[in-house]
């Protein structure tokens, strides 16, 4: 049974498997920041993480099938607003404008160079698009800004009080919150994963692009959350929260979606139905 405490207090504890964590799962966590969430390392092995990122993602269609879902989500409206958090590269968001004609998109991100870097490119260059340094964890944007908040393959490097904080925050200024990221997998599956990429890192040329990949797709599967977990984090930002989960493509398996939104806001799409 998934469980979850009543407010706030204590989520900080939550294991990332849930509050229902085995033994094995509760130690294959870690606190270890990725390079992408580093300061003291040069932009440039940050930049070759997203590269590589983007690269990826294009090669199994993962940008086009979340931009997909995202649009499924604010399917009923002419000009949705959607904000992207954690752009990174911003093929989502490229995606999305790509794909619906009228979709206004503000494309964000923590790291102020991708953002510098997607506001000189094509994507910035586009009128219905805004380029901004936003903190998932502090939204600087009004109330009810947004039909859609959408976060792809970040949410796992936020902790669980700052991951909680980020639901609030974004059911706060966007109608839905979709989140987007690599599910995590029970305890043996997790712990033989982090083995290989341990050896597949150590055999790797310091200096290849595949080096530094390797290492923070290591620790994004350690701080991965569960499906227990993201219903947790989900109460913790508002007991009411609702947490909807959606199926992610057959072809990624190790993907999980889920559609947040507080209930005033579909009291307010039944009224809007209606008028
Ligand atoms: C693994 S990358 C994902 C990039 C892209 N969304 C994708 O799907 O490939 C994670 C991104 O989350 C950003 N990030 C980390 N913490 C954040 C926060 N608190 N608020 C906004 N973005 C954050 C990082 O700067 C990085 O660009």
């Amino acid at each position: 049974m998934e469980q979850s405490t009543p407010g706030t207090s204590g989520i900080e504890h939550m294991p990332r498997g849930g509050y229902n964590a085995s033994w094995l799962n509760r130690h294959l966590q870690t606190d270890v920041l990725e390079y992408t969430d580093r300061y003291d390392v040069p932009d440039e092995l940050k930049q070759r993480v997203i590269d590589s990122l983007d690269h990826l993602g294009s090669v199994r269609g993962l940008h086009e099938k979340n931009a997909h879902m995202a649009l499924s989500l604010v399917s009923g409206i002419d000009a949705p607003r959607i904000l992207e958090l954690g752009a990174g590269h911003g093929r989502l968001s490229e995606q999305i404008v790509q794909m619906h004609r009228s979709a206004q998109v503000t494309v964000s991100d923590l790291d102020p160079t991708s953002v510098h870097n997607i506001a000189g490119g094509v994507l910035g260059a586009n009128t219905r698009v805004r380029t901004k340094v936003i903190d998932a964890s502090a939204i600087s944007e009004p109330d009810d800004s947004y039909d859609l908040v959408v976060f792809a393959s970040s949410f796992h490097h936020l902790p669980p009080k700052v991951a909680s904080r980020a639901i609030a925050e974004a059911t706060r200024v966007g109608r839905k919150f979709l989140v987007i990221d690599i599910k995590r997998p029970s305890a043996i599956p997790l712990a033989l994963i982090s083995a290989g990429a341990l050896l597949i890192g150590a055999l790797t040329s310091p200096r290849s692009k595949a080096r530094a990949f390797i290492h923070d797709g290591r620790i994004s599967w350690l701080r991965s959350y569960n499906r227990a977990a993201f219903t947790s984090l989900g109460t913790a930002a508002d007991p009411a929260m609702v947490a909807e989960f959606l199926s992610p493509s057959d072809r990624l398996p190790h993907n999980i979606a889920v559609a947040y939104s507080r209930p005033t806001f579909a009291v307010h799409e039944s009224e809007s139905r209606r008028s």
